[in-house]
């Protein structure tokens, strides 16, 4: 796929699922997701790095404007997971580690730690999914997670991906410890037969 191609590809910016709304980010959602954070470092996986550079709102918002030059550009696809009732901010998702040819995604998450175990992470994992092979034509989607975060890979197992795997020594931590890491995918194929 050339460049042109990919920037010229129509990408939703916005999903509306049962529980959330799946937005791109805006200018200006810096000071929310500053407090979804805030509340929030205790919880967040420690293989995060990301997060540790989030300390003052500036921070946020220059991540929001990285993101939305990379969305412009389709290189990376990072959304905001909303309450449409409320238009509270509840943490992040997105199609990363994209390969335009192969047409496969990553999907990642988190959620603040007080609107946990609320479905709103799986809500949002099923709509990006959803949008992955509807309008991007995915050919796989995958998700990465560490052996020891069980909530986390719950999520995809709920929604029909395959473990595919683990690999050992895959990521290390901000302490510097290596953690294994499962593997979990969708092709084309599954997602046609899950419908
Ligand atoms: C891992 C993490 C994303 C899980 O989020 P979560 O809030 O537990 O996810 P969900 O709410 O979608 O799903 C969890 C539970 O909500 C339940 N739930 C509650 N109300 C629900 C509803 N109305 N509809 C669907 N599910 C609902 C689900 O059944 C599920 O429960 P179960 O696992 O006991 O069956 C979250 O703990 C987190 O952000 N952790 C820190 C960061 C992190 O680890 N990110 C992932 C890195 S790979």
């Amino acid at each position: 796929m050339t460049d042109k191609e990919r920037i010229l590809l129509i990408v939703p910016e916005e999903l509306i699922g049962e529980r959330v709304l799946v937005r791109a980010c805006r200018q200006g959602d810096g000071p929310a997701i500053h407090a979804a954070i805030e509340e929030s470092r205790d919880h967040l996986w420690p293989g995060m790095p990301w997060v540790e550079k989030m300390v003052d709102v500036e921070d946020c918002e220059t991540y929001v404007r990285r993101r939305i030059a990379d969305f412009i550009l389709r290189l990376d696809l990072t959304y905001g997971i909303w309450e449409p009732t409320t238009g509270r901010y509840l943490g992040g998702t997105g199609l990363h580690r994209i390969d335009w040819d192969v047409r496969s995604f990553e999907i990642g998450y988190w959620i603040r730690k007080s609107d946990e175990g609320r479905g709103f992470v799986t809500d949002a994992v099923r709509l990006l999914t959803a949008m992955a092979f509807g309008q991007l034509e995915a050919s796989r989607v995958f998700l990465r997670v560490t052996e020891s975060n069980e909530r986390s890979w719950r999520i995809p197992e709920r929604l029909g991906f395959a473990h595919e795997g683990t690999i050992a020594n895959e990521i290390r931590d901000a302490e510097g410890t290596l953690h294994p890491i499962r593997y979990y995918g969708m092709t084309v194929e599954r997602w046609r037969t899950l419908r």
